[in-house]
């Protein structure tokens, strides 16, 4: 993303818990920038609703119009119309910025028989290859070159073809790719060790609603017999509420709130993070699509082991990290899938917290320490919000850099977070 110059200035609140009241969840990005390239499914309009605000999501959509796509805005509604489009080369500046963009590979390749695409850029969490793209394309009948710019894939004679497909890892983005190529692919394709996130099961339940025929939605094993393009008949896809904003915020409330409610959010996709919670001494309540979260000052030492959902989920891994540094005793976080997730850490020590790192999966985060404001350059998406989280329980002020970053993933957060007594405010860099 071209970075926007801008910082985020926070005056701590020195270990005080003085939020309170209420903030909203946004629908999920993970999901909307999904359901934006599945428009080359459909035979119709694609409807998209609950679309967060967020850079990530209108480069998704400038990517779909790059390959010819029609797509229509209105506030948190989206039109999308695939009907002309004929586009084989996904806009490089885009693809090489966004690693998301390679989802739209499955669908535009299935869809039209070819695809080119740089190789995609991102957030700089770890190597994220796309051998496990490449491999499944290839075990449904498609060839693929590379030059020193484009990976070039055909399938043969246009028309990708069903298979049996394993994954070595359990990949958010295969599942998806696959799952969407398979829908117009001849034949069965099975997806073995596929990935189990809401955000999948909810695109795959709205490919079915439209006349998809997919099994083991929410299983490891999806079963996909391809068909003709998709229709909605007017049906729209409604996206998920952002549940790493609900955990992100709860965290927020557990370090500096007296009470604070989530709003718009689905209790079901936090189960993980709640069961940390419980381990830790936090204090919450449920409600239907709302969580209250009441701080406390003690919490105690969890350890934490990133993994696949249901598991702990990678991208609360940073902020949790914020949590357990005001935790009693010693917690331990494995970070199983982003070789480059812990690096923030490095920033945490420089505020006084008092970790080790074992490996660049492993640290061990000790005993309460107060932190201590200072500036950070945000280094990533979700480390970007845990250092905005670490700025409001540290003393001081702590300016914030590189915010293009949480842009790319948070509506407007400096609102939502004044709304809860947070002194934050975006200045220029
Ligand atoms: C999705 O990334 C999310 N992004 C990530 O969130 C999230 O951290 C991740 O899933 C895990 O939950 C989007 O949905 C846009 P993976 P994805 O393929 O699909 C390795 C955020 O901040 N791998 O499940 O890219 C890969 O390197 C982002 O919102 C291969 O080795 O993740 C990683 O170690 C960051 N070869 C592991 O799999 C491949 O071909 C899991 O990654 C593909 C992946």
């Amino acid at each position: 993303m071209t970075p926007t110059r801008e910082a985020f200035q926070i005056t701590g609140l020195a270990g005080k818990r003085t939020l309170s009241g209420e903030i909203p969840v946004r629908g999920a990005k993970n999901d909307a920038l999904k359901a934006i390239p599945a428009s080359f499914l459909f035979s119709d309009t694609l409807t998209i609703e609950n679309i967060p605000h967020i850079a990530d999501i209108s480069a998704m959509a400038n990517l779909v119009k790059g390959l010819g796509g029609i797509v229509e805005e209105n506030d948190r509604t989206m039109r999308i119309t695939t009907t002309h489009a004929d586009g084989k080369e996904l806009p490089v500046e885009i693809a090489k910025r966004m690693r998301a963009s390679v989802v739209s590979v499955g669908p535009v390749l299935a869809r039209f028989g070819h695809v080119s695409f740089p190789h995609p850029g991102g957030c700089v969490i770890g190597a994220r290859p796309i051998d496990l793209f490449l491999k499944s394309f290839e075990k449904m009948g498609a060839t693929y070159e590379v030059d020193d710019k484009f990976y070039h894939i055909k399938a043969t004679n246009g028309k990708l073809r069903g298979a049996d497909i394993f994954l070595d890892i359990a990949s958010v983005g295969v599942t998806e790719t696959v799952m969407m190529a398979a829908v117009l692919a001849e034949g069965t394709t099975t997806i073995r060790n596929a990935a189990m996130e809401p955000e999948i099961q909810n695109l795959a339940s709205f490919f079915v609603e439209c006349g998809a025929q997919i099994t083991g939605i929410g299983t490891p094993t999806l079963t996909i017999t391809g068909g003709e393009l998709l229709k909605t008949n007017g049906q729209a896809y409604q996206v998920i509420p952002d549940r790493i904003e609900a955990g992100s915020f709860a965290i927020l409330a557990a370090l500096a709130g007296t009470e604070i409610t989530i709003t718009g959010c689905n209790l079901e996709h936090l189960r993980a993070l709640l069961s940390a919670f419980d381990t830790a001494g936090v204090r919450y309540e449920k409600h239907t699509n709302a969580l209250t979260v009441y701080g406390a000052d003690n919490y105690t030492a969890v350890n934490i082991k990133t993994h696949e959902y249901p598991g702990f989920a990678t991208d609360l891994q940073a902020p949790m990290a914020i949590l357990l540094t005001q935790a009693e005793g010693e917690s331990l976080v494995f970070e199983t899938m982003f070789e480059g997730r812990l690096h923030f850490t490095d920033d945490l020590v420089k505020m006084g917290a008092d970790i080790t790192m074992f490996d660049p999966h492993r640290v061990m985060i000790r005993s309460k320490k107060q932190l201590v404001g200072r500036e950070l350059e945000s280094p990533d998406l979700r480390a970007g919000l845990a250092f905005v989280i670490a700025g409001i329980i540290a003393t001081k002020t702590s300016r914030i850099r590189n915010i293009h970053h949480i842009d790319r993933g948070y509506e407007k957060i400096e609102e939502r977070f004044r709304a809860l007594g947070v002194q934050i405010e975006r200045v220029a860099d």
